[in-house]
């Protein structure tokens, strides 16, 4: 097991990241690195297991992972749920993006699939939907964001992870595949839910 202690410094605030998903780690890593958080993920602490997600909606799962981390590791932490939304299919993927095209969570695979049910659509209008769950000495704090944009025909760009060869932002020529790390953390949905949450956090430093 790895020693909590050697992780936590006593100037920061030490957060756990419940997440495993390394894209994520180093999206969010990157937005705090001018804050006093200490990010830990779940490694840090020790944490080996996959957290159940089993809620039809991304705040029910973002509290879900917040608080098994809380209730197991009694430590402030937080999650964050996301979903893209697809308004010609009712909001599909959405709360199941990950597993969209099964239990293998392959983004080819998952995009795949989403263009293949688009195909005949003339409606691309989508959006991404991040909400971030806050356990903070006990009490959950919830944040959102959202981007919206529209997807495209076939994947462009090789950037980011998951959905993002397939999503143009609005406003934007180019995919999130396609924009660099700077710019889709500048926009993203995730971008705009931390920016929250880091406002909320720096307002409670200063009581
Ligand atoms: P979860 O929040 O880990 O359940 O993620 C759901 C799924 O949404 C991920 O596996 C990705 O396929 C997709 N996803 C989440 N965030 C992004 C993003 O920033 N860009 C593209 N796809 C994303």
């Amino acid at each position: 097991m790895v020693s909590l202690e050697s992780h936590v410094s006593m100037t920061m605030r030490p957060l756990v990241f419940a997440t495993s998903n390394p894209h994520k780690i180093h999206e969010v890593r990157k937005m705090v690195s001018n804050t006093d958080i200490q990010l830990l993920d779940l490694k840090d602490i020790g944490c080996e297991i996959e957290i159940p997600e089993t809620s039809e909606t991304v705040e029910g799962n973002a509290i879900q992972k917040a608080q098994f981390v809380f209730e197991h590791y009694a430590m402030d932490c937080f999650a964050e749920d996301t979903g893209l939304f697809v308004d010609a299919l009712n909001g599909e993927p959405g709360v199941h993006s990950a597993r969209y095209a099964g239990s293998k969570r392959e983004a080819k695979a998952n995009m795949k699939k989403l263009l293949k049910k688009l195909k005949n659509h003339m409606d691309r209008k989508a959006h991404f939907l991040t909400v971030i769950a806050c356990i903070l000495e006990g009490k959950i704090h919830l944040f959102r964001g959202r981007v919206d944009g529209t997807i495209i025909s076939e994947p462009q760009g090789d950037k980011g992870f998951g959905y993002d060869p397939v999503f143009r932002p609005s406003g934007h020529m180019e995919t999130f595949g396609q924009l660099d790390e700077q710019a889709k953390n500048k926009i993203s949905h995730r971008a705009k839910a931390m920016e929250s949450f880091i406002a909320f956090l720096r307002e409670l430093n200063q009581k």
